[in-house]
């Protein structure tokens, strides 16, 4: 569904003119649509319909408490990379026994903190990993229930940055050292094998590799059941992409018929840790123009909003669509639209055919997933307000930051 749509010469979300949120909360803001985000879990469920599985949310996309409150009411499972998220999770009521826990780095402190909680499962990286967890989960009496992150060497075909199934990537295990991993974690007490996991990489738009990578995972799978280590689970991770500027993102029709293909005659749940697909084209981040700066080799349009509130131009090279708020019929320009921050790379888009003036207020498009959460402080800019957007009522889900709490906890020296 498409919850951002121009209706009287004004962009709107869902029943609300983004000029009034603009106005009630401030720029730059980050604005969700509560629709949008619902409709998008529901269409991913019932495209797995009739699959035994449980769709794992990855928070690191967005991690708003609201938009995991609406998730977990949906049934929604989470898969978290940190003590932090896992927190989120509990605080916004989302259910820790349909938590995965993924990541290369987890701390032992983590580990209890995560194995009191009661996960579902540790998506493990390492021997070492392995080795940790069960220390901690045999000092907390406990068992650990365990997959391992398989690396099947698959090309994902996308950004390098985001590509993450590649043997010289720092995820996951080899297939062979994985199956012996597994054999050593069979014999240990405090481990429980329950599943086994992968994940090739984000903004995949293409079929093959996932189909590939996972035939590795269920191969592997095979021998292990061979061999009598039979798995509850299997987690193919997450990676769907979204269109931001002319990709073609894979239907939900076609991915589930690969997943129904692959599972069938299975006896192991599948497991999916999707972020982006479920968050991405709900929201978009509101700004307003400063200043329009002509008359050199490229014209510039400095909004308010900057690298620090979305990065993902900068750090990826990444394209997002802008839309002024209210379209104006003047003559357009070409504008490199930019931030405040004191880099030559803070810049949000390029090379924009717009009509603008000063003032004007931007919406800067899927900006849903990988937005808010890899916001920062760079130049003591307090982060951006959040607002879901329900029907004609908007609530303000973060706060933008004050000044004064952004060195709250600093001291000068005595
Ligand atoms: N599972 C694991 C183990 C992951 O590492 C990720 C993403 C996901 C699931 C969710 O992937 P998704 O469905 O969202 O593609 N900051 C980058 C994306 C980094 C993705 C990292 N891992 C960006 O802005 O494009």
């Amino acid at each position: 569904m498409n919850a951002f749509r121009v209706v009287d010469g004004e962009l709107r979300v869902e029943g609300l003119p983004l000029s009034s949120l603009a106005e009630r909360f401030g720029t730059p803001c980050y604005v969700y649509s509560r629709a949008a985000l619902e409709s998008n879990f529901r269409a991913f469920e019932a495209a797995l319909d009739g699959i035994p599985h449980l769709t794992c949310y990855a928070l690191k996309a967005n991690a708003n408490l609201a938009v995991l409150g609406l998730f977990a009411r949906l049934g929604s499972g989470f898969d978290i990379v940190s003590g932090g998220e896992l927190a989120r999770v509990i605080a916004a009521g989302g259910d820790p026994g349909k938590v995965v826990f993924s990541g290369v780095g987890k701390r032992a402190d983590e580990m209890r903190q995560a194995l009191d909680a009661g996960i579902r499962c540790f998506n493990v990286e390492s021997g070492q990993e392995l080795d940790r967890l069960a220390a901690v989960a045999e000092a907390a009496g406990k068992r650990a229930p365990v997959s391992l992150r398989v690396n099947p060497d698959v090309d994902a075909r996308t950004h390098p940055y985001i590509s993450t199934g590649l043997r010289e990537n720092k995820f996951g295990i080899d297939v062979p050292a994985a199956l012996a991993l597994y054999r050593r974690a069979a014999t240990m007490p405090a481990i429980a094998v329950v599943g086994i996991d992968m994940h090739i990489g984000s903004q995949i738009t293409e079929l093959p590799p996932l189909r590939e990578a996972a035939a590795r995972v269920l191969a592997a799978a095979d021998t292990l059941a061979a061999e009598g280590i039979r798995l509850e689970h299997v987690d193919l991770g997450g990676g769907l992409g979204i269109r931001y500027r002319d990709e073609r993102p894979l239907a939900l029709a076609d991915y589930a018929s690969l997943l129904r293909e692959l599972f069938a005659g299975r006896s192991e749940t599948l497991l999916l840790e999707p972020g982006r697909r479920l968050v991405g084209d709900a929201g978009v981040l509101l700004t307003r123009v400063e200043y329009l700066k002509t008359g050199g080799p490229r014209d510039f349009a400095i909004v308010d909003a900057a690298m620090n509130d979305l990065i993902r131009p900068a750090l990826y090279d990444a394209w997002h669509p802008v839309q002024p708020v209210r379209p104006r019929s003047g003559t357009s320009r070409r504008w490199d639209i930019v931030g405040p921050v004191c880099e030559s790379s803070d810049v949000l888009a390029r090379e924009r055919d717009l009509a603008l003036d000063q003032g004007d207020l931007l919406a800067i498009g899927a900006a849903g997933a990988y937005g808010m959460v890899m916001s920062s402080n760079y130049n003591t800019r307090p982060r951006a307000a959040e607002v879901i957007v329900d029907g004609d009522v908007a609530h303000l889900v973060r706060e933008r930051e004050r000044v004064a709490d952004l060195f709250a906890g600093e001291t000068l020296l005595p």
